[in-house]
């Protein structure tokens, strides 16, 4: 399978910004952009109180929702959680899982991202499961070996019959919110060793349909030349996402590509 099998995604980490009726018109102006073009997956993941007038904004547009976590129980004594289904019931498609930023700043381990993937999985989320070093790891040529730790964790138990759902997303944390970007080439060659630890999982063919994001200070200046690597696939964009022209360059930049 070649890469034009795989369709773009750009999707956006709106993070802890915007109220409910700040992220509808962000997803307002990102709709009269981007949303009537087909050549790429286009996602907007909001804050969990943003999700239910963002979806109201994007149906019936090519812009999906997708959700930045969720709890792997269905239901139940979880205060403060929110379940796969409750995001299914606001038409949301994607789920961002183990962040940096929350594997960091609230503890999420590989087992716990690994309970999530499953659930969103059999919910019919499309889990967009984020791994990647840190600026530490990288200096001491840790890189191969933390990225092969975190994607074997997340995804035990998943099956080539997820392919298709199963997103990627190959976050440097010394990249994300820093301005600083890892080359094309860097990320080319995490990106190539995530597909070969994906063939290992779930066999190489499977492995061709999963689409891997790189994620990390990608804006409209550096998107051509890292979308155009043969394992990215998309991008997931926190600060560029924030502004409707740039995150719709991102865009343009993957359907250029595409053609
Ligand atoms: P920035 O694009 O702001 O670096 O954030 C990347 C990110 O963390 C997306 O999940």
């Amino acid at each position: 399978m070649s890469k034009s099998a795989r369709k773009y995604l750009i999707a956006g980490n709106w993070k802890m910004n915007l109220n409910s009726a700040e992220g509808a018109e962000l997803a307002k102006d990102v709709v009269s952009l981007v949303g009537a073009q087909t050549d790429v997956a286009v996602c907007v993941c909001p804050t969990f109180t943003v999700l239910e007038s963002v979806s109201k904004v994007v149906s019936g547009s090519n812009v999906q929702l997708g959700a930045q976590n969720m709890h792997f129980e269905a239901s139940g004594a979880y205060t403060g959680e929110i379940s796969a289904e409750m995001l299914r019931h606001l038409f949301a498609n994607f789920v961002i899982l183990g962040h940096s930023e929350r594997r960091e700043d609230f503890g999420e381990t590989d087992a716990i991202v690994n309970k999530k993937t499953l659930a969103a999985l059999a919910a019919n989320l499309k889990p967009i499961v984020c791994i990647g070093e840190t600026l530490e790891e990288r200096e001491a040529g840790k890189v191969k070996e933390v990225i092969k730790t975190q994607l074997e964790g997340a995804l035990v138990g998943v099956t080539a019959a997820a392919a298709d759902a199963l997103v990627i997303a190959y976050e440097p944390v010394w990249a994300i919110g820093t301005g600083k970007t890892a080359t094309p080439e860097m990320a080319e060659e995490v990106h190539a060793e995530i597909r070969c630890l994906l063939a290992g999982l779930i066999g190489a063919e499977a492995a061709e349909k999963v689409r891997i994001l790189y994620g990390g200070s990608m804006k409209p200046e550096n998107a051509d030349e890292l979308l155009a690597q043969k394992n990215i696939d998309g991008g997931l964009i926190g600060g560029a996402a924030l502004k409707a022209s740039s995150f719709a360059a991102l865009v343009e930049s993957a359907q250029k590509l595409s053609k």
